[in-house]
């Protein structure tokens, strides 16, 4: 039975419908609200307000869950690979071995980027922040491939678009990895999977007979899937409101590459690191940094702690902070800032000040220390976090044009001045 709930103000009720999702989740739908009542909602970081109705991914951060497409996300983790992940977000399904054949065939085939955009990405100065590098070059793709304009493509231009993009993203983030290190670039493989064709292009050098070590391989398949959508994050919404313009998938996705950039988003994990490093130089005094966390007067936080949404454990973090010990096992690792790490979650979990306010460790806690076994650069690890989203905003992008979204446009309370003469104070 549909429900509704009653809205009084000023001796006047208003009666505004209740949704319910597929999981028992309600929502009050007030987007007739100021039609009926002139009253607008207000809600700051939009903390308690659904943008839309979603079918991709499904998140109780209260228990801890997290599931793409119905799938919870320890079995994707443990069983899928990256690239059937991709093909489940985007598709709705997960694909048969014939539907996987030629998505990642088509994925393969573009590969491959213009000449020209080699030569933007040889402008860029060395010392350029790649995730700054990855936003301006996914957008300027509109220039090379200006199909992408079309705002109403048919499936099949729709398709090649999306493979294409996931095709394009490691030759992008390896060229200018490359380049950035003074080394020649090295052509993408049309022979190997997703994942290993990323490592090469990523570390082989011209010359050199570069062996994948296939614990990295997994490793990596792994933290990919964990990052590939997590529903209406600031990047993800992001990606909804510029596409709900019209805009090219390349421009929504640049754009949100440059939200997931920020320290509070997917910058995290390069924070993580560097604030690591700081305590072991310091001399390793956790304590004195949970201190820090904790004075209202300090600007510092506990980087890799807390979540807008989970107030329980982030799930991906249960995975990696496994997947963390075991690929630095096998790798032969001994990196002292995972005993930092791991010192410093156990002070925060049974310190009060994180226990009231249900801070835990989220993704980005241990996926750094991951990556940096890997032997990627501290700058890159935020872009591992856009190669791996990326699945995620284009299936939500998707899923927002196929639902013809109206544009995305909110509302204010407007606080500053009002009505007053302008007096000249220098002539024109
Ligand atoms: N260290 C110390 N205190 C914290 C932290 C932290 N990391 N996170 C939240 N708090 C405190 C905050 O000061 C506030 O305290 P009080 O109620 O006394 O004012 C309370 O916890 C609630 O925090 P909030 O800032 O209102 O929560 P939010 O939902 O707006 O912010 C967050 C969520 C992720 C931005 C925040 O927890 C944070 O800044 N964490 C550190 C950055 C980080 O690790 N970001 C990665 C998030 S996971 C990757 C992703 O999906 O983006």
């Amino acid at each position: 039975m549909s429900q509704t709930a009653e809205l009084t103000l000023g001796g006047k009720s208003y009666e505004l419908p209740v949704i319910e999702g597929s999981e028992a989740e309600k929502a009050v739908d007030i987007s007739k609200l100021r039609g009926a009542s002139g009253l607008i909602t207000i809600d700051p970081g939009f903390k308690n307000t659904g943008s839309t109705q979603s079918a991709i991914t499904f998140l109780d951060g209260e228990k801890g869950i997290l599931r793409y497409r119905g799938y919870p996300i320890e079995q994707l983790a443990e069983k899928s690979n990256f690239i059937e992940v991709a093909y489940l977000l985007v598709h709705g399904e997960l694909p048969t071995q014939e539907q996987l054949s030629a998505f990642e065939g088509s994925i393969t085939e573009q590969n491959d980027i213009p000449e020209e955009v080699k030569t933007i990405l040889e402008g860029f100065p060395k010392s350029a922040h790649p995730m700054g590098v990855l936003s301006a070059v996914i957008s300027a793709l509109t220039a090379f491939y200006p199909e992408a304009l079309n705002p109403n493509p048919t499936k099949e231009e729709a398709d090649k678009l999306i493979n294409g993009l996931i095709g394009k993203l490691p030759t992008i983030i390896s060229w200018a990895y490359k380049m950035a290190k003074g080394e020649s670039t090295v052509a993408p493989s049309k022979e190997d999977d997703y994942c290993t064709n990323f490592l090469k292009v990523m570390f082989s050098k011209e010359g050199e007979d570069y062996k994948v070590d296939p614990v990295v391989v997994d490793a990596l398949n792994t933290l990919l899937i964990l990052h590939a959508d997590h529903e209406q994050n600031c990047s993800t919404a992001t990606v909804r409101v510029v596409g709900s313009s019209h805009a090219s998938l390349y421009s929504a996705i640049s754009a949100g590459v440059s939200a997931l950039w920020g320290p509070l988003h997917g910058g995290a994990n390069q924070a993580v690191i560097e604030m690591l490093e700081a305590i072991k130089e310091d001399g390793g005094d956790t304590k004195k940094y949970l201190a820090k966390a904790k004075d209202k007067n300090d600007p510092f936080r506990l980087m890799g702690f807390g979540h807008r949404v989970y107030k329980n454990f982030d799930p991906r973090a249960r995975i990696i902070k496994k997947s963390c010990d075991e690929v630095l096992a096998a790798l032969n690792i001994n990196d002292p800032v995972l005993d930092i790490a791991k010192g410093l979650e156990q002070e925060a979990l049974n310190d009060e000040y994180f226990k009231a306010r249900n801070l835990y460790p989220n993704v980005d806690f241990y996926s750094g220390i991951i990556y940096r076994a890997l032997g990627l650069d501290v700058e890159l690890f935020t872009v591992m976090f856009a190669l791996g989203r990326l699945p995620g905003w284009i299936a939500q992008w998707k899923e927002m044009r196929e639902d013809n979204a109206p544009i995305g446009r909110p509302r204010q309370v407007y606080t500053g001045a009002t009505e007053r003469d302008y007096t000249e104070v220098s002539a024109r």
